[in-house]
C-alpha cells in the first residue's frame, strides 16, 4: 500500500496530519524524528511535522540528514519548514513577532503545492521562530505581514516548506494543499477507508485480547460508547463488561441518563457505581490542575480494582479497556518530543504501568473525535449518542478552578497598561485577573492569566483584538469578555481556600443546567463543546462563571463560538439570579492560545 510518513518533531498536530492524509484515502504512519533513511525510503512522500522547540536548541528533535538525499517529495510544516531551511543552508531566527492564530497568506506562485489557491489565503499560524533566509535552490512562494518566508519551494527536487499549519481546519484550503502534496506531487494511491479500519480492528482486538475478557470504563460519552460498541462487536457481550463510575464531577442526572440509554440499546453487560465520596476525598485541599487530574485518573483505577474484587473476576483473565482517543495521548506528552499540555485521566502513571504490562486495550486510541463519530455511525449507534458534546473524563473537576492561598499578581499595573493601549484602539478597556488557566502556545503548555475586556459588539473586531492581545502580552493566554457583574471589575478578589467541594460543584451544575437549557438543537449542533467554568473570582462575596463555547472538528484547534447577543444576555441574566454567582464572562480565545477546558 502506498504510504506517506509523518516525521514527528513533537508537534501537537503530528497525528492530525496522519488523520488528514488518511482522510484523503491514503495510508499514513507517524514515525520518530530520527528514523533512519533505510525506513523512510519506502514512503511515497514525507511530511516533517511542527514541534515546540527551536532548531538550534540543544536536544531539539533532529532528523537523519541523509533524508535530503532521498529522491522523495518532502513537505516541512512549521518546525519542519524551519528544519528544512536549517539543513539545506538557509537561516532560522527568532521571529520579531510571535504569531498565534489566523493570518493572511499572499500566495506568490499558484502552482505545485499551491495549485488551485487564490492570491490571498486564510491560514493558521502558531510559531515563534521564522525562516530568515531560504536555502539555495528555493524560492519564496508565500508570505504574511509578520512572516516574509511563510512558504518556500524547490519544485525541481519536490521540496516544500510552509510556516503555517495546513492540517488544521482553520487554514481554509489546508486540505487542498495537502492533497496537492499527497496526490499530485507524491502521486500516492488512495487505498485507506473506515470500512477497512473496522475489519482490521476487529481482527486486531481478537488477537490482542486472546482468551481474556475486557472490563471497559464507560463514562457514557462518545468515545467510551463507541469503544463499547466496537468491543461488543469484536468479542461478543459475554466477554465484555462495562463499568460506569459516578465520580461526583458529572452533570446533573448524567449517570441515570447513561444507564437508560445503554439499556435501550439492549446492553445489559454493565453496571453503574456511585463513588463520588471517594473522589471528593481524594482531591480534598488540592488546587493545582495537574495534581487534580492525576489524582482523579488514579482514583478511577482504584475504584475499578475495588469493583473487580466485588465482582470476583479472575484478574488474569480480564484486561482493562479504555476509550482513549489520540488527543488524550498527545496532550499528555504521548510522543517523545511533545510537550505535556495536560494529563488526561486515562494517561496517568498507574495506567501507563498497566499498559507496559499488556493489561490495557485501547481500540480507538489512533482516532480523532470526528473519526470516532464516523465509526459510531457505521456501527449503527443512534445519532444523539454519537453527536453528544464531548465531556472530559475528570468532568466538572477541570471546570471548577481551585485556589489555596491567592498569589499576588506582581506586574498587574504594567500588564493593564500594555493591554489597555491595545484595547483602546478597539474602543475597549482591559483588566488582568489574578487567577490562571492552561493554554497551548507554539506547541507548549502555558499556565497564565486571563484578561477581562469590556464589551465590544463587533465580533470580528473582538476576534482581532483577542488575537493581538494574546500575541503581544506574554503574561496572558486568554481574553474574556465581561457580560454582567454584581460589582466593579476593579474590585475583584480571589476567594482563598476554594477547592473541589460538593457545594461548589452543585453551584457549577446549576449554572451548567442554565446554559444547556438555552441551547436549541441548531445551536447544539453548531457548537462543538460548551464548557461552563466556575472561578473563585469574587466581586461581591460570590464567584464567577465563564462561558466557553467553541467550534472545532477534532479538539486540537478551536475557535470561540459566536453566541447571539440575545442568548448571551438571557443566559447571563439567569446566571446572575443564582445565589452565589457574582459575574458572568464569555471566553473569546481560540485554541491556541487557550485550550478548550480551563485546566
Ligand atoms: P483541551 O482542554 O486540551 O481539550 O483543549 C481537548 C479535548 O479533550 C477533552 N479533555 C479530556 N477528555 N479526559 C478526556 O477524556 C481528560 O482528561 C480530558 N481533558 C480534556 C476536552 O473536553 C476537549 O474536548
Amino acid at each position: 500500500m502506498d504510504k506517506i510518513i509523518i516525521l514527528d518533531m513533537g508537534g501537537q498536530y503530528a497525528h492530525l496530519l496522519a488523520r488528514r492524509v488518511r482522510q484523503l484515502g491514503v495510508y499514513s504512519e507517524i514515525l520518530p524524528s530520527d528514523t533512519p533513511v533505510s525506513i523512510l525510503k519506502k514512503a511515497k512522500g514525507i511530511i516533517i511535522s511542527g514541534g515546540p522547540d527551536s532548531v538550534y536548541e540543544k536536544g531539539s528533535p533532529q532528523c537523519d540528514p541523509r533524508l535530503f538525499t532521498l529522491k522523495i517529495p518532502i513537505l516541512g510544516l512549521c518546525y519542519g519548514h524551519q528544519i528544512m531551511a536549517h539543513y539545506m543552508g538557509g537561516k532560522v531566527l527568532p521571529g520579531k513577532t510571535k504569531e498565534y492564530g489566523l493570518a493572511s497568506l499572499d500566495v506568490r506562485k499558484k502552482a505545485g503545492l499551491f495549485a488551485g489557491l487564490s492570491a490571498q489565503e486564510t491560514i493558521w499560524m502558531s510559531h515563534g521562530d521564522s525562516v530568515a533566509n531560504a536555502p539555495p535552490g528555493f524560492s519564496v512562494t508565500g508570505s504574511t505581514s509578520d512572516c516574509p518566508i511563510a512558504a518556500m519551494a524547490d519544485s525541481s527536487r519536490n521540496y516544500y516548506g510552509v510556516q503555517f499549519h495546513p492540517e488544521v481546519t482553520h487554514t481554509r484550503h489546508g486540505m487542498k494543499i495537502l492533497s496537492n502534496f499527497v496526490v499530485n506531487i507524491c502521486k500516492a494511491r488512495k487505498s485507506w477507508s473506515m470500512k477497512n479500519f473496522i475489519e482490521n480492528k476487529v481482527k486486531e482486538i481478537q488477537k490482542e485480547v486472546g482468551n481474556r475478557n475486557v472490563l471497559l470504563l464507560i463514562s457514557g460519552g462518545v468515545d467510551s460508547t463507541v469503544c463499547f460498541a466496537l468491543l461488543n462487536k469484536a468479542l461478543g457481550t459475554k466477554r465484555v463488561y462495562g463499568l460506569h463510575i459516578d465520580n461526583g464531577f458529572v452533570r446533573t442526572d448524567e449517570s441515570k441518563n447513561v444507564e437508560k440509554a445503554f439499556r435501550k440499546l439492549g446492553w445489559n453487560n454493565f453496571h453503574a457505581v456511585d463513588s463520588s465520596k471517594d473522589f471528593l476525598n481524594a482531591v480534598k485541599g488540592v488546587a493545582d490542575p495537574e495534581k487534580k487530574r492525576k489524582i482523579i485518573g488514579e482514583t478511577f483505577i482504584r475504584v475499578q480494582q475495588q469493583e473487580v474484587a466485588k465482582l470476583k473476576l479472575d484478574t488474569k483473565k480480564w484486561m482493562l479497556g479504555q476509550g482513549t482517543i489520540y488527543p488524550d495521548t498527545i496532550e499528555t506528552k504521548g510522543t517523545r518530543h511533545a510537550d505535556l499540555i495536560k494529563t488526561h485521566h486515562n494517561r496517568v502513571d498507574l495506567v501507563q504501568d498497566m499498559i507496559k504490562k499488556g493489561l490495557v486495550t485501547e481500540p480507538i486510541k489512533e482516532l480523532y473525535k470526528d473519526e470516532v463519530r464516523e465509526l459510531g455511525e457505521r456501527l449503527g449507534l443512534p445519532k444523539h449518542l454519537v453527536w453528544r458534546h464531548p465531556f472530559p473524563g475528570p468532568g466538572l473537576a477541570v471546570r471548577c478552578l481551585c485556589v489555596g492561598r491567592p498569589e499576588l499578581l506582581e506586574n498587574e499595573d504594567d500588564i493593564d497598561r500594555r493591554a489597555g493601549l491595545i484595547c483602546a484602539k478597539y474602543g475597549a478597556t482591559a483588566k488582568v485577573m489574578p487567577v490562571k488557566s492552561v493554554g497551548v502556545q507554539g506547541d507548549a503548555r502555558t499556565y497564565r492569566h486571563p484578561l477581562i475586556v469590556s464589551k465590544i459588539n463587533d465580533y470580528r473586531q473582538l476576534e482581532k483584538m483577542s488575537t493581538e492581545l494574546t500575541n503581544k502580552i506574554k503574561e496572558i493566554n486568554r481574553v474574556i469578555l465581561s457580560v454582567g457583574a454584581k460589582g466593579s471589575l476593579n474590585n475583584a478578589s480571589v476567594l482563598q481556600n476554594s477547592f473541589l467541594t460538593k457545594e461548589r460543584l452543585d453551584l457549577l451544575r446549576k449554572a451548567d443546567d442554565v446554559v444547556n437549557s438555552h441551547l436549541d438543537r441548531k445551536m447544539y449542533t453548531r457548537i462543538w463543546q460548551f464548557p461552563v467554568v466556575l472561578a473563585p473570582l469574587s466581586f461581591s462575596g460570590g464567584e464567577s462563571i465563564i462561558l466557553r463555547p467553541v467550534e472545532s472538528k477534532e479538539a486540537m484547534t478551536a475557535n470561540w463560538a459566536h453566541l447571539p447577543e440575545d442568548v448571551l444576555k438571557s443566559i447571563s441574566k439567569e446566571l446572575l439570579a443564582i445565589k452565589g454567582i457574582d459575574a458572568v464572562f464569555y471566553d473569546v480565545t481560540n485554541k491556541p492560545p487557550g485550550t478548550i477546558e480551563w485546566e
